[in-house]
């Protein structure tokens, strides 16, 4: 890990942390991704060699900048959309500090909408960090996209376990994908196309 990149991941998440402390509205907190959980997507990126990169929900990156610093490892990209244009353009901002703004392409709208438009078994890893409760609507777009091989993480397994239960019914009936959940961070849901 780029030194540069992880103190901005180290800045942004504290500043992250101190705002949703006195933000009683969740959906105005940033929610940033935990370290643990970061560095497990970095890991799973490198694991999977994987160049294209999807992220449904950017807010304010930090969990893209983990992606992206893989990404520039294994000679990758990250799509990276979200509904929030304010939060992405501070995105942007924490790209271009840790020097990774190359590294990704923003999109700003629906990542339903995104996953409807993605080829056929073209993207090496998919990384769900959205709302929770839309991810169901999104099928089969999430393992359709998916490459053999590839991998889908979704966030919160264990933090909103009721929230995360209809994606994990529908990965778990689907013959295509193997399925485990971790504890890091708020709990991964992972899964991978075989
Ligand atoms: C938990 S935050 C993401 C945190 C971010 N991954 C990080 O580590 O900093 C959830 C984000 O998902 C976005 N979002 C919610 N529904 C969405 C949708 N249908 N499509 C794209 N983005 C969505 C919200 O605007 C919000 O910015």
């Amino acid at each position: 890990m780029d030194a540069r990149v992880q103190d901005v991941i180290d800045a942004v998440t504290a500043e992250g942390e101190r705002h949703d402390a006195d933000e009683p509205d969740r959906l105005k907190r940033w929610r940033v991704l935990e370290p643990e959980a970061g560095r497990l997507v970095w890991f799973l990126v490198h694991l999977v060699k994987a160049r294209d990169i999807v992220e449904i929900g950017t807010a304010h990156g930090v969990s893209t900048l983990w992606l992206a610093e893989a990404a520039r490892t294994t000679g990758g990209q990250v799509r990276s959309v979200d509904l929030d244009l304010d939060a992405q353009a501070v995105a942007l901002r924490h790209l271009t500090t840790a020097g990774l703004a190359d590294q990704v392409r923003f999109v700003v709208g629906d990542g339903g909408a995104l996953l409807a438009g993605v080829p056929d078994d073209s993207v090496d890893l998919l990384f769900l960090d959205a709302e929770r409760t839309e991810y169901p609507g999104w099928w089969p777009h999430p393992v359709r996209v998916l490459r053999p091989g590839g991998v889908l993480i979704a966030d919160n397994a264990r933090s909103h376990p009721s929230e995360i239960a209809p994606l994990r019914r529908l990965i778990e009936q689907d013959s295509r994908l193997v399925t485990t959940t971790l504890d890091t961070g708020k709990g991964a849901l992972v899964a991978t196309r075989i």
